[in-house]
């Protein structure tokens, strides 16, 4: 429909009417107007598989919805670094919409990863908001292609469970911008979803809903978003003011209550009938943009889809540590598998995402008829208990096998949707029996079932670790595939993995006090933090390990110097040195050598996943524009490089650096500086027009070092730096102390408007 007729429609609506269409008709559908044929869109969650519900409708997935596909949960797309493959996951999302008449899926979940005890991480991508921009619009375009929206979830600073509905997370303009909006707006920009989902909680006092700097001046003004914006279930704290600030869908259904309360302030005048018509537009928009682009040949098509579900597991799980080449695992040997994970695999979180799975395969139905594999549960995951029978039999199994390979993780009790983690640890029962099981079998493999890091004190005594994150239901065959080296691992951690809880930056300050979460760490989230203080984490960002080797040579720029109005373009080759097929994450970090701001040491900028066959050579290319370089300057409140050199690096993960260059980047922007009697000489210094304007001043004499040589007692308490130091740091004002009267306040006060005054 296009604008004229939409407008046309929304004339012949009453306001009644327009209200009502300002929030949901039930619980999952928008409202329908009969009398001119407008008609009801239905959206569901998301984000990781089709969440539709009919009857009984909640939004904490506690009654039943369609059978459907569980693909991997985001912690785990992330790990791909695949943008293509999560397109294609997307696609096939969207074609389930299709067939199924869902008109927007509600995601993908972007919140950044503050602390490893968010009980949602696991639906979350990244602590990187570059990797969860990045595949947060892998996912949008695929969906979008078949013509069913997104809502990309839930705007903003959204990254605790706790208290999550009336919380209210300080966070400074800075980091705002660097990381928490970061997240968001590249897919936001560059993808065009159809909604954005905004969050329960406030955002420095200012609840989501109600947040017009967010949800119009940045999301709308900014990023030039053209859809609509729909609450979180609940979310809409105050309707008028809501809408008021771009909040245009209400969810679920209020029962007509906050509709009357629209429909009263056009009445008394409280609120403008444009701003009505114009959130109406908005939503008819997208609900013609479904319906006029339906596909009547689509199917849900379950078997198919799990396919592409064990396709994109297969690239989610994460090689951590292979010593002495423990895996692949050899087909023909005795192996014993163990842990309840093993036949019941542990795939998706609890909570609104929660997908009713069609069929769920787990490793073991992939191997039990191969004879020479043997399963004992080894732990319960309902309670914390050790088992001793069941522990017995473990340790009694893994004792008569080649190898013995343990499926632990996270019960669903401790890490949901609705609450967080109080602590990082595995339950204690199965830390003892991947110590118990260690102790007898030299080659025991530990495979991870959980949505967010864990501690891992048995580290040391096993030879293999494999992150499988929350896989999706076809995660049973991408395991072992993996275990047995039919596929080779590719995936790399899209967080750090400290030792222990503590180490996280964000520890001293998490869950906040009451509803107040500062977020005192600022910009140093994830590795931004742990590489600044320079701290050894367990397995750091970006890291992955593969059966095959790479090497990488020949880093070439552009060009070794840019202005910030330029691009560079970055190349490597990056050469299979293997024997094994494999694909590579090449990441791409930039380092600004010198900062007069408190900057990470660096910060990923570039990803790319290639795929080499032995001995194959390709060339990674990655462009780098302005933003690449900036920071979120506060004066300017715009991004700003600063003149200087700058590293190019690139790595296998955030500590395996393996090339780096070096380019030369000019600011074509003056940061405007406001003097004042406070503003000290060495800050004048640096801007030789006003340097040259305090000449006068300066013949005075009174700032000069040096002169006379200091003799005796005082040559040893007066140093030069010390002079110099004293000078760069004093305050202008200080010429009325020194200058015994030659210089006056009047006098110096001309000199600061003379300075302020230039343009
Ligand atoms: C969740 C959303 C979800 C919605 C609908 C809320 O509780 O926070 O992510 O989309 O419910 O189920």
């Amino acid at each position: 429909m296009t604008k004229d007729q939409l407008q046309e429609l929304i004339g012949k609506m009453t306001l009644e009417e327009k209200a009502a269409m300002c929030s949901g008709a039930d619980f999952w559908h928008t409202e329908s107007v009969e009398r001119l044929g407008i008609p009801a869109m239905m959206v569901s969650d998301g984000p990781h598989g089709l969440r539709k519900q009919d009857q009984k409708a909640d939004h904490l997935g506690v009654n039943d919805s369609i059978k459907a596909v569980c693909f991997p949960a985001g912690c785990g797309t992330a790990a791909s670094f695949n943008r293509e493959l999560i397109t294609k996951m997307g696609e096939v999302l969207g074609e389930e919409c299709q067939a199924e008449g869902v008109g927007v899926i509600l995601g993908p979940a972007v919140n950044i990863k503050r602390s490893p005890l968010c009980g949602r991480n696991f639906e979350y991508y990244s602590e990187d908001p570059y990797v969860a921009s990045e595949m947060a619009g892998a996912l949008i375009e695929g969906v979008q292609k078949k013509n069913v929206g997104t809502s990309i979830k839930h705007f903003l600073a959204n990254n605790q469970e706790h208290r999550r509905m009336s919380s209210s997370s300080e966070v400074d303009e800075r980091t705002l911008r660097e990381i928490y909006l970061a997240a968001f707006e590249g897919a936001v920009r560059k993808k065009k979803p159809w909604t954005v989902m905004c969050s329960y909680n406030r955002i420095n006092g200012t609840y989501a809903a109600e947040n017009k700097e967010v949800l119009t001046d940045i999301l709308r003004e900014e990023w030039d978003f053209d859809g609509f914006v729909m609450s979180d279930w609940g979310a809409v704290n105050n309707r008028v003011p809501d809408l008021y600030a771009g909040l245009e869908l209400e969810m679920p259904s209020s029962g007509g209550i906050n509709d009357k309360l629209i429909v009263e302030a056009v009445k008394e005048g409280r609120l403008e009938e444009a701003v009505l018509d114009r959130a109406v537009e908005r939503i008819l928009n997208i609900v013609y943009r479904f319906e006029e682009n339906r596909d009547k040949t689509a199917v849900f098509d379950r078997d198919k889809d799990h396919e592409t579900a064990r396709k994109v597991a297969e690239e989610t799980i994460v090689l951590l540590k292979n010593e002495g080449d423990i895996l692949p695992l050899d087909k023909k040997e005795k192996i014993a598998f163990i842990g309840k994970y093993a036949s019941k695999p542990r795939y998706q979180g609890g909570g609104s995402s929660h997908i009713n799975s069609h069929k769920v395969t787990s490793a073991w139905d992939c191997v039990k008829d191969w004879g020479n594999i043997t399963l004992a549960e080894g732990f319960r995951d309902e309670k914390d208990e050790i088992d001793e029978a069941l522990m017995a039999e473990a340790v009694e199994q893994a004792k008569a096998a080649g190898a013995a390979v343990i499926f632990a993780g996270l019960p669903d009790a401790f890490e949901s949707e609705g609450f967080d983690r109080s602590h990082m640890r595995m339950p204690e029962c199965q830390n003892e029996l991947i110590a118990r099981v260690a102790a007898v079998q030299p080659n025991t493999i530990v495979v991870l079932h959980n949505g967010s890091p864990v501690e891992m004190p048995w580290a040391d005594q096993v030879k293999g670790i494999v992150e499988a994150y929350l896989g999706g239901q076809a995660v049973g065959g991408a395991q072992v595939d993996i275990l047995f080296g039919k596929v080779n691992p590719s995936a790399k951690l899209p967080e750090s993995f400290p030792y222990k809880l503590e180490d996280n930056p964000s520890y001293l300050y998490y869950v906040g006090e009451g509803d107040r979460v500062e977020y005192r760490e600022g910009v140093f989230v994830g590795y931004r933090y742990y590489d600044k203080k320079k701290m050894d984490v367990r397995f750091p960002f970006g890291f992955g390990l593969s059966y095959t080797t790479f090497d990488y040579s020949d880093l070439k720029l552009s060009t070794e110097s840019i202005s910030d109005q330029d691009n560079l373009s970055v190349s490597v080759d990056v050469t299979n040195t293997g024997k094994m097929a494999g694909k590579e994450v090449v990441q791409l970090y930039v380092s600004d050598v010198e900062s007069t701001v408190i900057r990470p040491v660096q910060e990923l900028k570039g990803f790319e996943k290639v795929e080499l066959a032995p001995g194959e050579t390709k060339t990674v290319t990655f462009t780098l524009d302005k933003r690449a370089f900036a920071y979120w300057n506060t004066t300017l409140h715009d991004w700003h490089v600063e003149s200087g050199e700058f590293l190019i690096r690139i790595g296998k993960s955030s500590r395996d650096i393996v090339l780096e260059a070096s380019v030369n980047v000019t600011s074509t922007v003056r940061v405007p500086v406001r003097y004042t009697l406070d503003t000290t000489f060495g800050d004048v210094m640096k801007d030789p027009e006003a340097m040259e304007m305090m000449a006068p001043f300066m013949k005075l004499g009174i700032l000069e070092t040096g002169g006379e040589e200091e003799t005796g007692a005082a040559s040893e308490a007066i140093s030069s730096q010390m002079q110099e130091a004293m000078m760069r740091y004093m305050p202008l004002r200080g010429l009325l102390s020194f200058s015994g009267g030659a210089v006056t306040m009047e006098q110096l006060q001309g000199m600061v408007d003379a300075l302020n005054a230039r343009r």
